[in-house]
């Protein structure tokens, strides 16, 4: 199913989703309206509550309280991505200034920290302990994602494997609460619940490998971020890693140097680097393992028109320009 057919399917359930958003804002604190005000009109793909709605109906769901659990999920992330935009020094986000740029790296903290603790607010009004547990633990991994990420910075020794469990936990988790979430308020049984879990892990995986691989290689009006903030950061992602195990002494020495250092001066070297070494197209490969495990996972999920749009999405997750 494409994009669009997705989005359609799913409109009314989003338009609550985004009523349940703007009522959450609120504050009587000028500044964190304003805030979240900015972040809110600047819209985002908003695939995570998609993911939780898509969730909730294949599972069979057939009430309304998945509107409220998916403005959370998003809510969440836009609580990550205040912190994640100070953290990685970037400016440009969902193509207009970062709020750290425009505010400031203490009012994007502590918005997003306003942020994190309304989320909690609205899951304990829906007084769903399954629901708060997943919460409460998928923030808990994301924070843990966020600090290993920190410490791998300019660390040319990074390997494949951490930065795969980096991923996991940053991005994978968020995507895996707001899948299990749909799962749990069905009430069906622990193997959907397992199994929309595992659809929404390999979708977030991909989803950030298909990231990853876009830093280098999109374009950044299209995207909305600015390309080679990763280089910038000295970050060592996926195609730093494998072009630093199959490049020549020479492009590992230059390799090693810009993570050390983070110098986006060198981008354009770097993705020749990356592109004599096909460390995109092994990203490229990671991608599509992760998405053919997320497509094996909603085998044990009945057909239906909801089920055709997670696998759907996961298509869009891979083959995105933005
Ligand atoms: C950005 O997520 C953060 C990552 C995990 C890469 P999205 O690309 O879903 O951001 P928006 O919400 O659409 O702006
Ligand atoms: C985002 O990771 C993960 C979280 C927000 C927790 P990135 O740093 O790769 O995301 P972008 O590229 O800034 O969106
Ligand atoms: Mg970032
Ligand atoms: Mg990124």
């Amino acid at each position: 199913m494409k994009l669009t057919a997705i989005l359609d399917l799913v409109a009314a359930d989003m338009a609550g989703v985004n009523t349940h958003i703007r009522e959450n804002m609120r504050s009587e604190v000028g500044l964190i309206e304003q805030m979240g005000g900015y972040i809110i009109a600047g819209g985002g793909k908003r695939l995570r509550p998609v993911v939780a709605i898509l969730a909730a109906k294949a599972a069979g769901y057939t009430e309304d309280r998945h509107q409220v659990a998916a403005s959370i999920i998003e809510i969440i992330h836009t609580a990550t991505l205040l912190h994640d935009d100070v953290v990685d020094a970037s400016d440009l986000r969902r193509g207009q200034e970062t709020a750290n740029s425009i505010w400031g790296n203490e009012s994007a903290v502590l918005v997003g920290d306003f942020l994190f603790s309304r989320a909690f607010e609205m899951a304990i009004a829906m007084n769903d302990v399954r629901v708060m547990q997943i919460l409460a633990s998928t923030i808990n991994r994301i924070t843990e994602g966020e600090v290993m990420q920190l410490l791998y910075c300019n660390e040319p020794d990074t390997t494949e494997q951490q930065y795969m469990t980096v991923i996991e936990c940053k991005t994978a988790k968020l995507f895996e609460a707001a899948a299990e979430i749909g799962a749990v308020l069905a009430q069906k049984d622990s193997q959907m619940e397992a199994s929309l879990a595992a659809y929404g892990t390999h979708l977030g995986t991909a989803f950030q490998v298909a990231d990853d691989l876009l830093d280098y290689r999109a374009d950044s009006e299209t995207l909305g971020k600015n390309v080679g903030d990763d280089l910038a950061e000295g970050k060592p992602t996926l195609p730093i890693i494998y072009a630093m195990q199959h490049g020549s002494a020479t492009q590992v020495a230059l390799l090693r140097q810009v993570i050390e250092n983070g110098d986006r001066e060198k981008l354009a070297q770097v993705v020749e680097i990356i592109e004599d070494t096909k460390a995109l197209d092994y990203a490229q490969t990671v991608m599509l393992r992760e998405s053919e495990k997320a497509m094996a996972t909603l085998v044990a999920v009945p057909d239906s028109e909801y089920k055709a749009a997670l696998l759907g999405l996961i298509e869009f997750s891979v083959a995105r320009l933005y």
